[in-house]
């Protein structure tokens, strides 16, 4: 590697800074059809620029109905040397300025060394930290390891098209290691090494009472509201020391050892710390037993994500409406597997109706299984210099309460060792209002994957 290269780095930030903002104007949002030929502008975007920095393959793969994935490799390090498949999404969350947001989410502005914009944080710093990177190690001369890069583009809304593509496609993704570059750190100053994520599995209950909406004093107190019903349900899916009381559900979940409770102990209090600054909640909540930080890292979870029903308009409307739905998901960690899990609900769930209304539940995507990866891999070991070197900071080891729907099939169908290196951090909004990342982080970042490469090189 050119001695240069993070000379390089620093010398072109100016430029890199401006890709990131021109990548955030475009709203790729991948769970909004009417969005679908900005998620394909977005996937041009990032093949134009992996060419123009030299990288020798750069290809759009669409499959009929679905969002494009884009894949771009150089492997001019020669057949010695390691390969290095690096995962990151473009596609983003849904977001409007009248949500509350203090400026336009696809006009990114900058305010004390932060970019405001849909996806800044989630996941487009990651995208453009990751082709910068490259771009300083081609333009000094070349990498001392081989590239490949997937960027997927419906992340955000199912990963389906990817799973096929992982499984078909085994020659193409072969590789020594692998980097899943997604996620938070837990604030701007303190590197994580995550060794795991949870799955998750997405469903509906839909409860349906009189045939139509009545008028609440002409039937009130004679049919089972279905609100009532919904929500009569729903509270007696966890039990009072918050655990899930759903039979079955914890079935399959792996034992939490005292070796492991040991390992991830040191994250307990910058995770209260960042639970304080972030949430704002008035208390903390959850499974008895379990620390905060263990209640999102090695225990399963099941969350209301939104409920609906009757009349929610200004002022009095006194209707006894006719149906009610609440939109569910649940955690998932080691061992659990979607379709037991969703069993387990909706056998439930069926368990609990009165006979005063019906109830279907429906499963909304296929769902996917938790993520964890070899804590002692040499790759991981790889990827602690790195942060150290990038950050000044040692990083502690955590697993992670989100998803990433692919991890698991990448896990199925690749031998590469698999990493992940976040380069986000948790007040950077995502999926919220006023999402943003630090351009200092973003920055060190493309500093810490120089680091990876020198030290995966050197063995
Ligand atoms: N970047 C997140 C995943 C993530 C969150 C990784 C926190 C590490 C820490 C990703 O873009 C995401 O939001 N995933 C969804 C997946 C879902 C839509 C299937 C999630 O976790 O809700
Ligand atoms: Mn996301």
């Amino acid at each position: 590697m050119h001695p240069d290269t993070h000379a390089h780095a620093d010398a072109q930030f100016s430029a890199t800074r401006n890709r990131l903002d021109a990548l955030l104007r475009i709203p790729s949002v991948s769970t909004v059809p009417a969005h679908a030929d900005d998620v394909r502008r977005a996937a041009r975007w990032i093949a134009d620029w992996m060419t123009e920095m030299g990288m020798t393959r750069a290809e759009i793969y669409e499959a009929e109905g679905r969002l494009p994935l884009v894949y771009g490799e150089w492997l001019g390090a020669g057949e010695t040397a390691p390969t290095v498949l690096i995962y990151t999404h473009y596609d983003v969350q849904p977001a409007d300025k009248s949500d509350g947001w203090d400026t336009e989410p696809f006009e990114p502005t900058e305010r004390n060394g932060k970019l405001y914009a849909r996806g800044a944080v989630d996941s487009k710093c990651h995208v453009v930290i990751q082709l910068a990177a490259i771009e300083a190690l081609l333009k000094g001369g070349g990498a001392p390891v081989n590239l490949k890069v997937l960027c997927e583009g419906e992340e955000e809304s199912g990963s389906e098209h990817i799973y096929a593509f992982v499984a078909q496609n085994p020659d193409l993704l072969r590789a020594d290691v692998c980097v899943i570059s997604d996620g938070s750190l837990p604030n701007e100053h303190q590197p994580v090494l995550d060794y795991g994520l949870r799955g998750i599995i997405s469903f509906e209950i839909h409860v349906k009472g009189p045939r139509r909406d009545l008028h609440s004093g002409h039937y009130g107190g004679s049919v089972h509201n279905p609100i009532q019903a919904l929500a009569e349900i729903v509270a007696q899916l966890h039990a009072p020391d918050g655990s899930v009381s759903v039979p079955g559900f914890y079935d399959q979940v792996a034992p939490f050892t005292d070796e492991e409770r040991a390992v991830l102990a040191p994250m307990h209090a910058p995770f209260e710390q960042e639970w304080q600054d972030v949430t704002g909640a008035p208390a903390p909540w959850g499974e008895q037993g379990y620390s905060a930080h263990e209640r999102i890292a090695v225990r399963p979870t099941l969350e209301l994500n939104g409920i609906y029903g009757g009349y929610i308009g200004e002022g009095v409307k006194t209707v006894l409406p006719s149906t009610a739905v609440a939109k569910l998901s649940c955690r998932l960690v080691p061992y659990q597997t979607p379709d037991h899990v969703w069993e387990c609900l909706h056998t439930h769930i069926h368990a609990l109706t009165p006979p005063s209304v019906t109830v279907e539940v429906k499963r909304m995507e296929m769902g996917a299984e938790a993520f964890i990866i070899d804590r002692t891999s040499p790759a991981l070991k790889a990827v602690t210099a790195a942060y150290e070197q990038g950050w000044g900071v040692k990083p502690l080891l955590s697993r992670e309460g989100g998803s990433i729907p692919v991890t698991a099939e990448f896990q199925r169908y690749l031998s590469a060792q698999l990493v992940m290196m976040p380069f986000g951090y948790k007040n950077g909004g995502a999926h919220s209002i006023n999402e943003n990342c630090d351009l200092g982080m973003v920055q060190k970042g493309i500093h810490t994957m120089l680091h990876f490469y020198r030290a995966l090189a050197d063995g």
